[in-house]
């Protein structure tokens, strides 16, 4: 087998990196090793930046997003007897969009399968090889147990946090990374209940972090800040319910409870691994950095990288040149790092960990970011999503 392309992952940075290197007439196949199922059931964050959605819409893929993602104009920022909202048109002139990461994955996928190029689920042993050439492969086992070999131009490495690739870009160049745990996890929660709320909310709680987010009219998203040892089975359906009433607790409004229909501890970190090239392979998404989901970049993040991997590859295999692959790694980062701040800043500022002295700075930088015109601007422009260069 030969490609331009090989991309080893289908989540949506490889998903969407087909389809874009696809319409600018550049030959890809994409490898996965779970099933087209498992892939399209996993439940992910679900905030679009402008710039995601005018990406997708772009690529032909805004149908139903259009029809049933919800634009949103702002979010609320809570704190005891406080929910401010920060009017993002007003503030910077951007909205973002509610529509989940799943059903991004599901209209990629079925637009892939729908006449785009071989798109191989289940297969197993990827491995990069000879990424140092201008011929590089993939060696794989396919779905029915057979050993593969796809000669490529170019390998791209979208295989998420757990993939093979990012320790061959690793083992390659002088490269470092840079990892921080944080003391603290999110208990979500899926709910068929109607939001009680027309945006998302924020909120700091003396007891821990909650977050009032969404799927649809019907179906409500719900966080919890827990310890990251907390056992999901401990957490019984009232229990997170009661946690929830109190957390989000405001004079005159109420929490619509409804049947939780899924629940899990998510860890929160942030990673990051650079260079995002060793020669012919080139990583993007969480295969080269990852972040806590408080300010909902981690999808947005992916869609910037292959946004710019895809300019790349095609002026380098159309063109012959490689301007745009050897400034990859470094313009991708600056990216990366301004959103891995913001995304720090939003946790830091939110969850309640250390001791008094901390939650007064928090309670100060909120108050600071509910009333300076400035410090909301700030706040908003990040959350609504930065230009491609930053
Ligand atoms: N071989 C083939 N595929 C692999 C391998 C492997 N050895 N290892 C992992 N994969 C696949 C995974 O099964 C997954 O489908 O690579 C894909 C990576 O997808 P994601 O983890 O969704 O990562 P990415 O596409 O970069 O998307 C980033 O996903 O995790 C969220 O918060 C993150 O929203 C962000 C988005
Ligand atoms: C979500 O809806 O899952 C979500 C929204 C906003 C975030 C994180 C997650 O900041």
């Amino acid at each position: 087998m030969r490609t331009q392309v090989g991309i080893i992952g289908a989540g949506p940075a490889g998903l969407l990196l087909s389809r874009l290197l696809t319409l600018q007439g550049v030959d890809n196949v994409v490898l996965e090793n779970r099933s087209r199922e498992y892939v399209e059931a996993r439940i992910r964050a679900g905030i679009l930046e402008q710039h995601t959605v005018d990406t997708l819409t772009d690529a032909g893929l805004g149908d139903r997003l259009h029809r049933e993602g919800l634009e949103h104009h702002g979010i609320y920022l809570q704190y005891p007897g406080t929910r401010h909202k920060l009017d993002f048109p007003e503030l910077c002139g951007r909205t973002v969009w509610v529509y989940g990461q799943t059903e991004v994955t599901k209209d990629l996928i079925k637009a892939q399968l729908d006449g785009g190029p071989p798109l191989l689920f289940e297969v197993s042993d990827v491995t990069p090889e000879d990424v140092d050439s201008d011929s590089p492969r993939i060696r794989f086992t396919d779905a029915e147990g057979n050993p593969q070999v796809l000669e490529c131009d170019v390998i791209a490495g979208t295989d998420g946090f757990h993939g093979p690739s990012r320790a061959v870009v690793q083992q390659g160049s002088p490269g470092r990374t840079w990892e921080r745990t944080y003391p603290y996890a999110w208990l979500g929660v899926l709910a068929d209940a109607a939001p009680a709320t027309d945006e998302l909310i924020y909120a700091w709680h003396p007891e821990g972090f909650g977050l009032y987010s969404m799927r649809s009219p019907t179906v409500s998203r719900l966080y919890l800040q827990v310890d990251p040892s907390e056992k999901i089975e401990d957490w019984s359906d009232d229990r997170i319910w009661d946690n929830l009433a109190k957390r989000f607790a405001l004079d005159g409004w109420e929490l619509t409870t409804g049947t939780i229909t899924e629940k899990s501890v998510l860890p929160m970190r942030s990673f990051v691994s650079a260079p995002m090239r060793r020669g012919r392979l080139f990583l993007a998404g969480d295969a080269a950095h990852i972040v806590p989901p408080t300010g909902a970049k981690g999808l947005n993040l992916a869609v910037a990288d292959v946004t710019l991997l895809a300019s790349a590859l095609v002026r380098l295999l159309t063109e012959g040149r490689t301007d745009l692959v050897d400034s990859y790694s470094d313009r991708a980062l600056a990216r990366v790092w301004r959103c891995t701040h913001f995304s720090w800043s939003m946790t830091s500022m939110l969850h309640r960990s250390g001791d008094d002295f901390d939650a007064e700075l928090q309670l100060s930088q909120l108050r600071r970011v509910c009333s300076s015109e400035p410090a909301a601007r700030e706040l908003a422009e990040n959350y609504t999503g930065l230009p491609l260069d930053v």
